[in-house]
């Protein structure tokens, strides 16, 4: 038998490390490809990366050079300042290779990580900059308008990537060439999961593997019949990773409730109106029916666009687990719901539920505790 690496050394070493910082070699496609390289050197300062939504991670930045930033005595327009942020390993998701060509220091390869989409940070520093929070979606992130600066794009590709907007990402765009943007998922409170993904498609290693390959262009295998995709690479530098980032994000849980963020009575109240409504999908409140028998729900039931769920092997969404909602509003695969408000109000219309307004009160004081 195979020696298995220890599950608690995955968890906060080796998983971690490979969620953080592993590009699985896709240096080859952001850099060899899409040439990011050549636009973080030449026009992104560390505002417009902030801009865009890209974090710092303030714990990578040594403390004579956090001071200076504070102190102002550091450029945050000049794309140099970004150059060195990626020397020292502070952009969230991003890794660069920095070498001194003519005594200047010139990032000549970058790739990207998991951390890009799934990971924030704290802001404790300064807006943006700050303490990692793994799993925690990134919903100010514009992958499409990131992508869309590469030279190496059509304008017909740039304007679809530029017309999804910040915290959104289609994992298929360069599949079947279609565009119904995802809200970037959280990747915490999956311990107890069956199925990752809105629509169920796999567990999670049989998506980690796809978004490795298909989508951060890294060096590995995957292959899905279903959707006619069969890529082998050698060598794989991503299969004998999957099981401790497994291990990893399964033991990312989600925030706890703020205590005094929401009206503890009425959370009481609502908590009953969840059972009556809502927990025949959402069993066990932060639970997913689709653990049992992989059920689905077709979109007519909850009332979704279709357009997501039509591209994919399952063709149907999967009660998503109620976790740190507060955290990471919009709400729903495609983000169609503002607020907590705009959920309720949806089921209440879609399911006719005929709650009155102080019912769907109460439910959203309950949805705030999740
Ligand atoms: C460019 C942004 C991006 C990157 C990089 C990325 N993901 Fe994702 N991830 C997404 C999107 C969008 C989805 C939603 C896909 C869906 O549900 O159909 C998703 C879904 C997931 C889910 C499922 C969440 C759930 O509720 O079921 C997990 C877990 C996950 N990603 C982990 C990872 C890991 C691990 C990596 C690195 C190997 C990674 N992601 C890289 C954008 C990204
Ligand atoms: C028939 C099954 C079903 C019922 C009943 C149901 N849901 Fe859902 N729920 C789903 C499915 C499926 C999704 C995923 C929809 C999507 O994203 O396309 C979902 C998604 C959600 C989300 C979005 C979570 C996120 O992170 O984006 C919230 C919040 C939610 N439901 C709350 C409720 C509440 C509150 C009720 C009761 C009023 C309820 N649900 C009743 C199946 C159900």
């Amino acid at each position: 038998m195979a020696c298995r690496p220890s599950y608690a050394a995955s968890a906060d070493g080796e998983g971690q490390r490979i969620f953080r910082f592993d590009t699985f070699g896709d240096e080859k496609f952001w850099t060899d490809t899409a040439k990011m390289q050549q636009v973080i050197q030449s026009s992104v300062s560390p505002t417009l990366a902030l801009k865009v939504g890209l974090r710092v991670d303030a714990d990578a930045i040594p403390p004579e050079v956090a001071q200076a930033i504070k102190a102002g005595q550091v450029d945050l327009n000049s794309p140099a300042t970004t150059v060195t942020l990626l020397k020292l390993n502070a952009v969230v998701g991003l890794r660069g290779t920095v070498e001194t060509v003519g005594g200047k220091d010139t990032l000549v390869r970058v790739g990207i990580t998991c951390a890009l989409c799934h990971s924030n940070v704290d802001s404790a520093f300064a807006p943006g900059i700050g303490h990692r929070r793994d799993g925690w979606p990134n919903r100010d992130l514009n992958v499409g308008a990131i992508i869309a600066l590469s030279p190496a794009i059509t304008d017909a590709q740039k304007a679809v990537y530029n017309s999804w907007g910040p915290g959104k990402y289609d994992p298929r765009y360069n599949i079947d060439g279609k565009s119904t943007p995802l809200a970037l998922p959280p990747a915490y409170g999956l311990a107890h999961v069956r199925n990752e993904t809105y629509t169920a498609e796999g567990p999670i290693s049989y998506w980690n593997a796809y978004v490795a390959v298909t989508q951060m262009h890294g060096q590995g295998n995957f292959s899905d019949p279903r959707l006619g995709i069969a890529v082998t690479q050698s060598p794989d530098l991503v299969t004998s990773k999957l099981a401790a980032l497994r291990e990893y994000q399964h033991s990312l849980s989600g925030p706890a409730p703020v205590a005094g963020s929401f009206d503890a009575a009425a959370a009481r109240r609502g908590r009953v109106l969840f059972d009556r409504s809502c927990i025949s999908c959402h069993v066990a409140t932060n639970g997913t029916d689709n653990n049992s028998n992989n059920r689905l729900h077709s979109p007519s039931e909850t009332g979704m666009d279709a357009g997501y769920a039509q591209r994919t092997a399952n063709k149907a969404y999967r009660t998503t687990p109620l976790r740190g909602l507060v955290q990471h509003a919009p709400y729903f695969h495609d983000g169609s719901a503002a607020t907590l408000a705009d959920v309720v109000a949806h089921y209440n219309r879609v399911r006719k539920l005929n709650l009155t307004n102080a019912q769907q009160k109460d439910l959203i004081e309950f949805l705030k505790t999740l």
